[in-house]
């Protein structure tokens, strides 16, 4: 019988993981303005609300990038010409299938390695993907991909996958850092396919960030619900209001939490105590839009040379092919 336990390797382990979260919540919450980095919001809870959130209506991007997708997966494909589709931040591996089903249809169709921080996100795909896939070498790697693309597979000719507008979830210094990382690591004839959601009005932005459902604030509230589990903290989540707002100078949707009163969180993990003044604002994530003559000139500044573009119908959502130049 086919083997049904997906193969994992672990460049993060949990030790890893709960360090670097210790130092970047002692960092971020010494700052002023005080803040956090993004990659925390996913625990299995958080991975599980941002799946909630890629199906709320106000949250356009994940079904123009699964459009673009369904339209030209065979042409992404073909032109990547790859047999082994690696993919950062893979979350669930949804739209995954739309270019796997592409790469089949080459015939070269040989492995997928998804990489992502969140195991419990990465152990649900691979369960799904090993039954509907046979015969394709499945091998997930929980890691960080701001600090482990030098140590991910490097078999076969690779289309190197970064979907779903991540990207834009860096500040601009560190995206810069991160393709240029990223090109070092791509060999002759590895291609990238980088999802890039675009500025439109900025009212449908703020939306987006901000649904009636109150899914993403719950989404932006799990941060302190994971330091409280992982650091032993007091956070009261609901003491603090999901904001979202649009940065016109920046092109980039704001998260943050507002502290609805004078308040105190102790983080005993870090013998820390963290005083909130009502109405303080704490950022928790930028999420950059962006254009496309911007997307080609950051990947060309990363040694990367623009192959193809495609869009959706609406003009909402981008996936750009590039090669090392
Ligand atoms: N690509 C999927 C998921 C996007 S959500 C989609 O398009 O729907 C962002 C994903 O990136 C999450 O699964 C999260 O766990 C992962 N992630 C965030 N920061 C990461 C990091 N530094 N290293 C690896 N994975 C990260
Ligand atoms: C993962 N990333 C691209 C999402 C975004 O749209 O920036 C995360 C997210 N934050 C709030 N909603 C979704």
């Amino acid at each position: 019988m086919r083997s049904t336990v997906p193969r994992l390797s672990r460049y993060l382990t949990d030790a890893d993981l709960m360090a670097s979260l210790a130092s970047d919540v002692r960092h971020g919450l010494s700052q002023m303005p005080k803040a956090l980095p993004p990659k925390y919001f996913y625990d299995a809870r958080g991975s599980e609300l941002f799946e909630r959130i890629t199906r709320l209506p106000e949250y356009y991007p994940t079904r123009a990038e699964h459009a673009i997708l369904t339209a030209y997966a065979d042409d992404i494909a073909r032109r990547a010409g790859a047999d082994t589709l690696l993919e950062l931040g893979s979350g669930s591996s949804t739209k995954t299938r739309l270019l796997l089903d592409g790469m089949r249809a080459t015939g070269r169709l040989h492995g997928y390695v998804p990489v992502d921080v969140s195991e419990s996100a990465l152990r649900g795909a691979l369960e799904a993907l090993l039954r509907d896939y046979p015969g394709v070498r499945m091998h997930g790697v929980v890691a960080d991909f701001e600090r482990h693309l030098h140590l991910l597979p490097t078999e076969g000719s690779r289309l190197v996958a970064f979907l779903g507008g991540t990207i834009g979830n860096f500040p601009p210094e560190p995206r810069a850092r991160f393709l240029a990382a990223l090109r070092a690591n791509l060999h002759d004839g590895d291609r990238l396919l980088l999802g890039t959601d675009l500025v439109k009005d900025p009212h449908r932005l703020v939306l987006a960030y901000d649904d009636s459902a109150r899914v993403t604030a719950d989404f932006n509230r799990n941060v302190l619900r994971v330091i409280n589990q992982s650091l032993d903290g007091d956070f009261m989540p609901e003491a603090f209001e999901h904001v979202a707002i649009w940065d016109p100078h920046q092109e980039w949707i704001e998260m943050r939490l507002r502290s609805a009163t004078d308040q105190s969180a102790r983080i005993n993990g870090l013998d820390l105590v963290v005083d909130f003044a009502a109405g303080e604002e704490m950022r928790t994530e930028i999420s950059a839009k962006f254009r496309p003559d911007g997307v080609e000139k950051e990947l060309a500044a990363a040694g990367l040379t623009l192959e193809a573009w495609w869009t959706d119908p609406p003009g909402d959502f981008a996936l750009s092919l590039s090669r090392p130049a």
